[in-house]
């Protein structure tokens, strides 16, 4: 197969500000940040809800690092796009098989990818995360992974560019193109050894890991209550009527909010996924998986807190940073040290910490400092900033979630926690 790089740049397109793990947009409601106790929650799941457990402090973190776990590799590998699927109006598939000819780890229902980007006339690599859209027969050897992924164009009314990265991959990344990929992670999971009742609801491309969640539920009974404008925009339809189709304890309900004429009998209800909706769907006590847009799983979150569902039961994924909770910035305070040297050891730069902001963190330090280390979630779960530790101690002000190697610190939740650090930066 020939192996091409990436064509030309896209013309005026200006750096994004996206950061994604299930493919979507990462525009941060004010309402939304402002919640200190949708944080909490946020937090607390996004460390250890998604096998439905509330897990001690201590335990938690250990959880969340077993999550992200893999066997496969360490840091980057080269890919290469196999394939490419149109599956809607706005999302592309492609499937990435290895270069190199070693085997491919398998992954957990609800992971994603990090991706890495060249993109011509970027400074450096663009580094985006999206969710896995397929889930493997466990009994079969895996040759490829399949992302999905929504072109983001740039919201209407509001000063914020298109999506650089999503731009690029749609209209720039063909069949035989080369891209860096890390181990699948991430901790927003099926647990596919419980047994409960699980009900699946997203909305636009929130739909992908709700595809591999799925397929990999087995016996377990299964709603999949998926959200979208109309026909144009519904991507995987066959593939999920077909999966129902074979699963009888699946059942699928798809929520149009335009539906045209040639949608008829393609949909089940006109209007809006809500949680009134939900609540007439499933009358039995299930773990509910949430996956789309922050204003969708912000007001379904909440109806579904009103509604008497327990937050331990209600599982969704961030598509924000993962906002310092009240506790956590106040149990690192002590800790944290105003005035420590930082030192950048590869540049030569030595910063020093303020300490009075909360969320200032060793990454946007650095980025003060002109350096452009790589990131991408910003929020202690993709590994992407994983950065050596060459002296000194750090802090989190969130639980970090992704896999380290020795040695190794996630610089954009780091905070110092000895008066001198240094970095390999
Ligand atoms: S940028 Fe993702 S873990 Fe730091």
């Amino acid at each position: 197969m020939q192996r091409t790089p990436f064509p030309s740049p896209l013309a005026g397109m200006a750096a994004g500000t996206v950061i994604s793990f299930c493919a979507l947009s990462a525009f941060v409601p004010q309402t939304f940040s402002s919640k200190i106790k949708l944080n909490l929650t946020l937090f607390s799941l996004l460390l250890g809800g998604a096998a439905g457990l509330i897990i001690p402090a201590a335990k938690r973190r250990n959880n969340a690092m077993v999550l992200a776990a893999q066997p496969g590799w360490s840091g980057w590998r080269n890919f290469v796009v196999s394939r490419r699927e149109k599956e809607s109006e706005e999302i592309t598939s492609f499937y990435l098989q290895p270069v190199d000819p070693g085997p491919l780890p398998s992954y957990r229902p609800g992971q994603f990818l990090t991706i890495e980007l060249v993109i011509p006339g970027e400074l450096k690599p663009v580094v985006r995360t999206y969710s896995l859209s397929d889930f493997p027969d466990p009994k079969q050897a895996i040759d490829h992974y399949r992302l999905s992924i929504k072109r983001e164009p740039a919201p209407r009314g509001k000063d914020v560019p298109a999506g650089l990265a999503s731009n690029f991959l749609h209209d720039h990344v063909q069949v035989g193109n080369n891209l860096r990929v890390r181990v699948p992670a991430g901790n927003f999971v099926l647990d596919t050894e419980a047994n409960t009742p699980i009900v699946l609801i997203s909305n636009g491309v929130g739909i992908t890991p709700m595809i591999a969640m799925a397929k990999a539920a087995g016996q377990r009974q299964v709603w999949f209550v998926h959200g979208c404008r109309n026909g144009e925009f519904h991507a995987f339809r066959s593939e999920v009527n077909l999966l129902a189709a074979q699963h009888p304890n699946i059942n699928v309900h798809y929520a149009y909010s335009k539906p045209s004429m040639a949608d008829q009998g393609c949909y089940h209800s006109e209007g809006r996924l809500d949680g009134a909706l939900l609540q007439r769907l499933v009358n039995v006590p299930a773990d509910y998986f949430i996956c789309g847009s922050p204003p969708f799983m912000e007001s379904l979150i909440a109806e579904l807190s009103e509604f008497g569902i327990n937050e331990a039961s209600i599982h969704f994924e961030s598509f924000n940073k993962a906002l310092p909770t009240v506790k956590a910035v106040e149990a690192n305070s002590d800790a944290a040290f105003p005035g420590a040297m930082v030192e950048f050891s590869d540049s030569s730069k030595t910063s020093t910490w303020n300490g009075k902001d909360p969320e200032l963190s060793l990454l946007s330090l650095a980025e003060a400092e002109g350096l452009m280390p790589p990131c991408a979630c910003r929020a202690g779960v993709c590994g992407t900033c994983a950065t050596k530790l060459l002296a000194g101690k750090v802090n989190y002000i969130n639980e970090p979630s992704a896999a380290l190697e020795p040695g190794e610190v996630l610089i954009c939740i780091a905070r110092p926690a000895s008066e001198q650090v240094k970095l390999k930066l």
